[in-house]
């Protein structure tokens, strides 16, 4: 059996100090629900003394939280602080105080401008009053990642020999390499008494995109608490990415000697549930939780994945509640990846119409960024109607403008195969294209109604005609055409609709 690695959530306050992500109580509790959802060890649920709303956040937090997971309250190693978090953690029913002191230079001489014997005082001394209200006390050691080795050895044997449960060793610059942090917790492991008896803790920050990096080198080397917050939300560049740390260890766990016991499946929706209450966006190629984590673009990717998952997807998206891979049509899709999506919307066709498709398919990909499966419908009925035809629009040109008026060439391609090319012009653009067709077919039609829509989302997308036309004898006739330019969507939707006409009236 592997060892049991607990997953310390700090959505909630490190996650909650990113700029522009502060939730309010009522937040913070829905997001509390999602991590019990999730099964995380402990909810660090925020720094009480930091304001009246995160002492609510505590306290309402430990109510919801019961016996389902550790709640933790962050302290400085001041005596107020520690005494607030206690009087938040009141009714929590696995409480958890998180003190801490600077340890590395800086933070001793430059930020606390005290020395290193002061330091280890004030740290023994929190870690004691907390454990006066608290069991479970967990100290961290901060900027450890910046500190020196044997000053780092020196204050965490001062805070566990004051009973210290929890040592938490942050790189809270983020500055450290993989490696480096590594030999860092395999050190203390190595030289502090008693270290077997405490939970060792890394907490990384992303400042150089590692964070996730770092925390699995912490757990290769003996953590066994990885501090991490959904999307990796924290202060500056973020932290570790929980869905990132827990889904390498799942895939990795036997080298690391690792599992956890995470529910992955929420995943996703823990990811979109962060983002819509912090406004923080994910990023679109986010590991695991982004847009594009199972999509793909490529031709031969998609042949690949549609043979077998695991050619391009180490993980499957189901694992992590994000459904299905997904096959995203664009210029570099190929055959397979277009028969594949054609047979998912029912269609099935040989291979010369497939041909044909492709083609036609190839040609609308270049004008837009992503073909969408109502693209791909109005495609195949647009061959449909295009292949019964009697007449066949082969070009369409406009000029219009300001102070232009309005003329449309058109060529149509006739039923014994003739090109006819004519030129008219109009009121607008659409009735110069209706009449230059009219003067080919030369029939007395009336247009009775006229209505275009957008087949899918964005800029770029195909505009679908509809057209309504009554001949002399009364008979009405529908026609549609679907183009990226609603000009020519015009002209097919008309042509469409006179040649019903056609077809009707040689009945
Ligand atoms: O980054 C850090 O060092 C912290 C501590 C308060 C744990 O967030
Ligand atoms: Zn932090």
């Amino acid at each position: 059996m592997t060892r049991k690695i607990d997953i310390f959530d700090t959505t909630l306050r490190d996650g909650e100090q990113s700029p522009g992500a502060s939730m309010n109580t009522d937040e913070k509790l829905v997001i509390a629900r999602e991590l019990l959802r999730m099964n995380v060890d402990v909810i660090e649920a925020g720094f009480p003394v930091s304001s009246p709303g995160d002492f609510e956040s505590v306290r309402r937090i430990s109510e919801l939280a019961g016996y389902d997971a550790t709640v933790c309250a962050l302290t400085r190693a001041v005596d107020k602080d520690i005494v607030c978090a206690a009087d938040a953690l009141e009714f929590a029913k696995r409480p958890r105080i998180h003190t801490g002191i600077g340890v590395s230079k800086s933070h001793i001489y430059d930020k606390l401008r005290i020395d290193e014997d002061t330091a280890v005082e004030r740290a023994v001394h929190a870690v004691e009053l907390a454990k006066s209200y608290v069991d479970d006390v967990q100290f961290y050691a901060e900027d450890a990642g910046r500190s020196d080795y044997d000053f780092l050895v020196r204050i965490i044997q001062a805070v566990v020999d004051a009973g210290a449960t929890v040592v938490n060793i942050p790189d809270t610059t983020g500055y450290s390499l993989p490696d480096e942090f590594g030999r860092r917790i395999k050190y203390l492991c190595d030289n502090v008494k008693g270290i077997e008896d405490v939970t060792v803790a890394v907490h990384c920050h992303n400042d150089l995109g590692m964070a996730t990096a770092l925390a699995l080198a912490g757990v290769r080397c003996g953590a066994r608490q990885i501090e991490c917050t959904i999307n990796g939300l924290g202060e500056r560049a973020g932290n570790t990415s929980m869905e990132e740390v827990v889904m390498a260890i799942r895939m990795h766990g036997e080298e690391l000697d690792a599992h956890t016991d995470v529910n992955a499946k929420e995943f996703v929706k823990a990811s979109r549930l962060v983002s819509s209450i912090t406004g923080m966006m994910v990023q679109a190629n986010k590991a695991i939780v982004g847009a594009n984590a199972f999509a793909h673009s490529s031709g031969i990717h998609q042949d690949g994945v549609l043979k077998k998952r695991d050619t391009y997807e180490i993980i499957d998206p189901a694992d992590v509640g994000a459904g299905q891979s997904q096959i995203v049509l664009t210029a570099r899709s190929g055959h397979a990846a277009l028969k594949h999506r054609l047979e998912d919307l029912g269609y099935e066709f040989d291979d010369a119409k497939l041909d044909e498709l492709y083609e036609a398919f190839l040609n609308l990909a270049d004008k837009k960024k992503e073909v969408y499966d109502e693209d791909l419908e109005s495609l195949v009925n647009e061959r449909d109607r295009e292949a019964d035809a009697l007449y066949k629009l082969d070009r369409l040109q406009i000029s219009c403008g300001f102070p232009l008026k309005p003329t449309a060439t058109v060529t149509l391609v006739d039923p014994e195969g003739e090109h006819v090319t004519v030129c008219e012009w109009g009121t607008g653009p659409v009735d110069a294209a209706f009449k230059a067709i009219d003067k080919v077919i030369r029939r007395n039609v009336d247009l009775t109604e006229y209505s275009v829509t957008s087949v899918t989302r964005g800029i770029d997308a195909l505009g679908e005609v509809t057209v309504r036309i009554k001949d002399e004898e009364g008979g009405m006739y529908i026609g549609r055409g679907a183009d990226g330019d609603i000009i020519v969507s015009s002209g097919k939707a008309y042509l469409n609709a006179l040649n019903r006409m056609l077809e009707d009236n040689k009945r």
